[in-house]
């Protein structure tokens, strides 16, 4: 009897339950495709992957922050993972979330450490964690010490010894004091390995007026820093001085990393119209802090390479005139390199064919400063090839001197 209700059902009402399942299977992919389109913040930390992650500090605040969709581009960034960057609001004001890695680097990465654990992938290192704590620090040590002739790509490089590795992490380790030391070993693992821009971001703090964007913390696998403005790439266009107050700042910047820090210089190795940001005053920020080799300044005399008292002058371009080539080798065996005013001279100020802003960033100089300054252009010039005679810090902060007295 029953059955035969149910057969009467499916007979003559056949349209309508087909119907009421489709618009059910529809309404969950539709939950599903929303989700792929728009994750939720809390989506994006995967913080079921901690300690293998970039810490909790910003975890309690995160449910504050609204993502902002409003751009095509984020939304197909996002299903590419081309950048997983994203910008959202936070107490009204902007704030960038970084997943610092592409989603196959992010495997690659939990592949890696599976295979460290023994385990396969995916794997859960919630397993006793006390026992690998040693083994971390010896892999931190490794990452950033790596052999320059088998890996030239290290994302965070210390040399030429690691003797001060504690002091250069103070300001880190000052700032997780209280997180149980096993994750944050396995926290810091994890950045160096992956991308140290958090790290940097908190060594050289933008509270303490270093040109970066203040760090907010992390949760998982989402960092959450300061958003700038816009790249230094969409300021081409404009006006001259605003132009000069930038440059000014850009050679501010390569003076800051070189010298403001006694124990430590840090190098830029990855500088780039996009990987530089400018604020409303024009101030530019350096807003991609992957790639870095910090030289320990202070190092013992029998940990001196040969040629460490002398400067370091990037004379590639006597090679390549238009190529951004430096050696990590030469950079690492020096007390001093110039070059972070290499990389901003050449790459961005001057008007090599290699600059991604025809006639350099300092372009169509009005006539009446043109004449009262004819040296500018020599300088933006020496500054990203000098001659033999010439000093490019030294040149590089004449021109800085020079861009500050038109500013007044
Ligand atoms: N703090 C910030 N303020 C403003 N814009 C930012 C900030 N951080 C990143 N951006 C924007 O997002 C873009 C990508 O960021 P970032 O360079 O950190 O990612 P990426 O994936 O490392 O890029 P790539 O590896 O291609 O250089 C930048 O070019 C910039 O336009
Ligand atoms: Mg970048």
């Amino acid at each position: 009897m029953i059955l035969y209700y149910i057969r009467n059902i499916f007979r003559f009402k056949k349209w309508k339950i087909l119907l009421l399942i489709g618009i059910c299977v529809l309404a969950l992919r539709i939950n599903v495709i929303l989700q792929s389109l728009y994750p939720s913040v809390t989506q994006l930390t995967e913080l079921h992957k901690c300690p293998a992650c970039y810490g909790v500090s910003a975890c309690h605040n995160i449910h504050k922050i609204d993502l902002l969709w409003n751009d095509v581009n984020a939304i197909i960034s996002h299903l590419f993972s081309v950048k997983n960057v994203f910008f959202g609001t936070y107490d009204q004001s902007k704030v960038v979330l970084k997943k610092l890695a592409h989603s196959s680097e992010l495997k690659a990465l939990d592949v890696t450490l599976c295979n460290k654990l023994h385990l396969g992938y995916p794997c859960s290192i919630l397993v006793p964690l006390d026992r690998y704590a040693p083994d971390f620090y010896d892999l931190i040590r490794k990452t950033i010490t790596s052999d320059f002739s088998q890996d030239d790509t290290s994302r965070l490089r210390l040399c030429p010894t690691l003797g001060h590795l504690d002091d250069l992490f103070y300001n880190v380790h000052l700032n997780n004091k209280h997180i149980n030391p096993t994750q944050y070993l396995i926290n810091l693992w994890t950045l160096v390995s992956i991308n140290p821009e958090p790290l940097i971001l908190q060594i050289l703090s933008a509270e303490d007026g270093w040109p970066v964007p203040k760090y907010f913390g992390a949760c998982g696998r989402i960092i959450i820093e300061e958003y700038i403005g816009l790249p230094l790439s969409d300021c081409y266009d404009k006006s001259w001085i605003d132009r000069v107050k930038i440059a000014s700042s850009l050679l501010n910047a390569a003076y800051m990393f070189t010298f403001k820090n006694k124990r430590f210089s840090f190098y830029l190795t990855d500088i780039s119209a996009d990987n530089i940001a400018v604020d409303n005053e024009n101030v530019a920020k350096f807003i991609d802090l992957e790639n870095i080799i910090i030289v320990d300044k202070n190092i013992s005399q029998e940990d001196e390479p040969k040629e460490w008292q002398k400067i370091h002058e990037n004379t590639m371009h006597f090679d390549c005139p238009n190529c951004f080539a430096f050696s990590s080798k030469d950079i690492c065996s020096h007390h001093l390199s110039d070059h972070n005013y290499y990389a901003i001279c050449q790459l961005l100020l001057s008007s090599g064919n290699e600059n991604p802003f025809p006639g350099g960033f300092l372009h169509d100089a009005p006539t009446n400063i043109e004449q009262q300054y004819p040296d500018i252009e020599y300088l933006l010039q020496q500054c990203a090839i000098p001659d033999y005679t010439t000093s490019r810090i030294f040149v590089g902060q004449r021109l800085k001197t020079l861009l500050d007295i038109i500013l007044r």
